[in-house]
């Protein structure tokens, strides 16, 4: 077969790397799957900018959304980031195109996962994001074919690499926040605007994905978030003293809708998700006290396979951009996957605790 002709919008830290990543492995990629990938057209906002990474050959869209429109584009690759303008524009009109999309933006799905994922349905256009969620973790396939045969109880974890490398740098070196911010945006972590990072939202977005998948889709406003801002390296030298390490975690868990404490000992069907993102503490033997620097840990429990931990890379150009190929390996094998998997009818899940 032909190779899977892709229209790349966005050749920043990700879209570049995916560029070097495919340039680099082209033939490993290619005898993986028995067509390979070439890129055709590219769309970023400045043309004349140096990106590290030849371009000669290549269309050049100025606007976006053209990506959607050219019949020699395959696969739509969405890597422009924000929830709405250009980024939402060229992957609904992708899908209603009936192309495949790929995209590592969050906040687009967060915010409008549910709308896209009818629209992949209706147009029978896939719609992969394994590169949304912790970078090089595979947190989507592990809810979509390694939980897939056991109900998922809780979901979460260290999902914000910026956050993390600050809060660890922070410890280590008791160099100040902005200082420490600044290199993990020299590094292509952060977000356009660290806040998002810093304020808890990435880590929100990425948790609301994970729980649409592990559970059903959540609204994002029910999400409660708290980010890192106060954190001094005071508070993180106390947290020490004490045997604590301080870390963003989001955490999401189906409980029952009403408890018996609120004075309904009734048992109960109705569920309800409570998701939630902030710092907290650790303590410093646990699993999540040991994941340094950029590195996330992705947090699951099944019913049946108890507690699962993986960690890795969670943000920058290698893992994300390996991610992103990822997806574009499973479209060139013929995945096609709904986009959020929905659980079977929920029902109570009983208390109790892991030690992470
Ligand atoms: P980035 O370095 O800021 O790159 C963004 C790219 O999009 C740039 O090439 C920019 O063009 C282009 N762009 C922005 N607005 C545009 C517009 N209106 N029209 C055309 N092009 C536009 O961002 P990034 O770090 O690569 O992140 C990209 C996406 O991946 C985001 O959704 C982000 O959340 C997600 N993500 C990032 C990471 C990471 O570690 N960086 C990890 C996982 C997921 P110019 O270069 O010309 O300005
Ligand atoms: N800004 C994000 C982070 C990028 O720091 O985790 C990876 O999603």
């Amino acid at each position: 077969p032909a190779p899977l002709r892709l229209g790349v919008a966005g050749l920043g830290t990700v879209g570049a790397g995916l560029l070097r990543l495919l340039q680099r492995e082209g033939d490993l990629l290619a005898a993986r799957t028995g067509r390979g990938f070439e890129v055709v057209a590219v769309s970023a906002r400045d043309r004349s900018r140096d990106r590290g990474v030849p371009l000669t050959g290549l269309a050049w869209e100025e606007d976006p959304v053209a990506l959607a429109h050219r019949p020699d584009v395959d696969v739509v690759v969405e890597l422009m980031g924000g929830a709405e303008g250009p980024a939402r524009a060229l992957v609904e009109a992708a899908l209603r195109a009936g192309k495949a999309v790929v995209t590592a933006n969050k906040a687009l799905l967060a915010l409008h996962g549910t709308e896209l994922a009818a629209l992949s349905a209706r147009h029978n256009a896939p719609l992969l994001y394994e590169a949304a969620v912790a970078g090089g973790i595979p947190a989507i396939n592990l809810l979509r074919s390694g939980l897939a045969g056991d109900r998922v109880t809780r979901v979460g974890g260290i999902l914000n690499g910026t956050c993390n490398y600050i809060l660890t740098e922070m410890d280590r070196s008791g160099r100040p926040f902005d200082e420490v911010l600044k290199e993990a945006q020299a590094k292509g972590y952060a977000e356009a605007d660290p806040t998002t990072d810093i304020g808890g939202w990435d880590a929100a977005h990425k948790l609301d994905i994970l729980a649409s998948l592990a559970f059903r889709p959540l609204t994002f406003e029910s999400l409660q978030v708290r980010g890192i801002e106060a954190i001094t390296p005071q508070d993180l030298r106390f947290a020490r003293a004490l045997g604590y390490r301080i870390r963003l975690l989001g955490m999401a868990q189906e409980v029952p809708a009403r408890s018996p404490q609120a004075g309904h000992p009734e048992a109960t069907e109705e569920t309800r998700i409570v998701a939630w993102v902030g710092p907290c503490l650790v303590p410093s033997s646990s699993r999540l006290a040991h994941v340094n620097g950029v590195f996330n840990a992705v947090v699951a429990e099944g019913a049946a396979c108890g507690p699962l931990v993986i960690s890795g890379a969670g943000a920058g150009e290698g893992p994300t951009a390996s991610a992103v190929a990822g997806d574009l390996v499973a479209l060139a094998r013929g995945a096609a996957l709904p986009v959020w998997g929905v659980n079977p009818p929920p029902a109570p899940v009983a208390g109790g605790s892991v030690e992470e």
